[in-house]
């Protein structure tokens, strides 16, 4: 199985709003982290993660892409 890239070993923190439909980058590829902008189609088994929030506040999205929460930071990055 193919290994995402590490895009940084930390979370990007991020305000979202609710109402919106976001995209994580699962590949680590994307330019626009932590968002996906399709680079993913490069790589043939990664899909991007949709996901809503229900809050308008700030988001840990990860980073490292080896969260067992996707889009969520868990922490996991410490073990990198
Ligand atoms: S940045 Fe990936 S688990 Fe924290």
């Amino acid at each position: 199985m193919e290994e995402p890239k590490v895009s940084q070993k930390s979370p990007y923190r991020v305000k979202l709003e609710p109402g919106k439909k976001y995209y994580w980058c699962k590949c680590g590829e994307s330019k626009t982290q932590p968002f996906c902008d399709g680079s993913h189609k490069e790589k043939g088994e990664f899909r991007s993660v949709p996901f809503e929030v229900f809050a308008e506040k700030e988001y840990y999205l990860c980073g490292c892409k080896k969260t067992k929460r996707p889009p969520y930071c868990d922490g996991t990055h410490n073990n990198i």
